[in-house]
């Protein structure tokens, strides 16, 4: 029987898997960590064990995986883009040392390892309208560094001991239940939150910055899916190209206002998330994952913004209805 260690649980991404993890496989398969208590994160009940847990302890963490009898291990806690320029040490350290834990503990009790890259892969010597699957990697942000040379240590450790280690390059990833922090790409969740509150929205980019995105439900299932295929098809497998659509803020902004013509935007680039996107592709070529594990999206933006609205709307009315109880 499978048993999941998650770690980053509280986030943008563990919230959602965490959940989807629990109805397939039960509450007890799951153990849900995060750095912080689950007081502050797993309010309302993840469908899981919870746990605190610091994954730069790497005792505690193989200790954590060894007792619960893990069979993958889901690795999530990651320090994001723009909070990377902030404190880049620090980003190293977490996103490095975190990884190489886990790696370490998987090779030490035999278990699978999911770890995620990222666009910020790509630099600007790599080319940018698509980046391929195979391409030169000269990322300048911190970010993109730890991501590539997490590639390279899974591909190590994959080698060398044997560890079952995937991994998808995410683009921005676009959902409404756990909030994104500090990436670049967290604008394309912001706007909604700005449109249903009927807040003005000042965009950190230029409108014409055209970045690479998906809806969680399908970043979900690339990561289920990869994770079921079978090892002998995957030639790429901790750092898989996965795309779905390539929109700008412009163009995001005028879905909105197609459904909620009163949205107000307004364009004030931040100088550091405006460099860091300059730096990243504008469209993936994600042909490899398609063709190694029948990688495919179904959400498009028009969809996207629908479910988008729809779901944060009806967040805001059941707060509401328990906050009049
Ligand atoms: N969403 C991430 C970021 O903006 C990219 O992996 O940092």
């Amino acid at each position: 029987m499978e048993r999941f260690l998650v770690t980053g649980a509280g986030g943008q991404i563990g919230t959602e898997l965490v959940r989807h993890l629990g109805n397939r496989h039960g509450a007890d398969a799951i153990l849900a960590t995060d750095v912080r208590d689950p007081s502050v994160w797993a309010r309302g009940g993840p469908g899981a064990q919870v746990g605190q847990l610091d994954c730069l302890d790497a005792d505690a963490l193989l200790g954590t995986a060894r007792d619960f009898g893990t069979t993958c291990i889901l690795h999530l806690a990651s320090i994001l883009s723009a909070a990377a320029e902030a404190s880049p040490y620090r980003a190293y350290r977490v996103n490095m040392d975190s990884l190489v834990n886990v790696l370490e503990a998987a090779a030490k009790i035999g278990c699978r390892v999911f770890a995620p890259s990222s666009i910020a892969v790509f630099g600007p010597e790599s080319p940018r309208d698509p980046a391929p699957q195979t391409t030169v990697l000269r990322p300048t942000t911190m970010y993109g560094v730890t991501k590539v040379a997490g590639e390279m240590l899974s591909d190590y450790y994959h080698a060398r001991f044997g560890v079952d280690v995937r991994g998808l390059r995410f683009p921005g990833l676009v959902s409404y239940t756990a909030p994104p922090g500090g990436g670049t790409t967290d604008y394309a969740v912001e706007i909604f939150h700005a449109a249903v509150e009927r807040r003005r929205f000042s965009c950190p980019l230029h409108p014409d910055t055209r970045m690479a995105m998906m809806y969680m439900p399908d970043a979900i299932r690339a990561i289920l899916e990869l994770m079921d295929a079978d090892s002998s098809s995957l030639r790429h497998r901790n750092a898989y190209n996965v795309s779905a659509m390539h929109f700008t803020p412009a163009e995001l902004a005028d879905a909105i206002r197609a459904r909620r013509p009163e949205f107000e935007i307004a364009f004030e680039p931040d100088p550091v998330r405006q460099a860091i996107a300059d730096s990243w592709p504008t469209r993936i070529d994600d042909a490899r994952a398609r063709e190694e594990w029948g990688w495919h999206h179904e959400y498009e933006l028009p969809e996207m913004v629908d479910a988008m609205l729809q779901g944060l709307e009806g967040l805001r009315r059941r707060r509401a209805a328990v906050l009049a109880r």
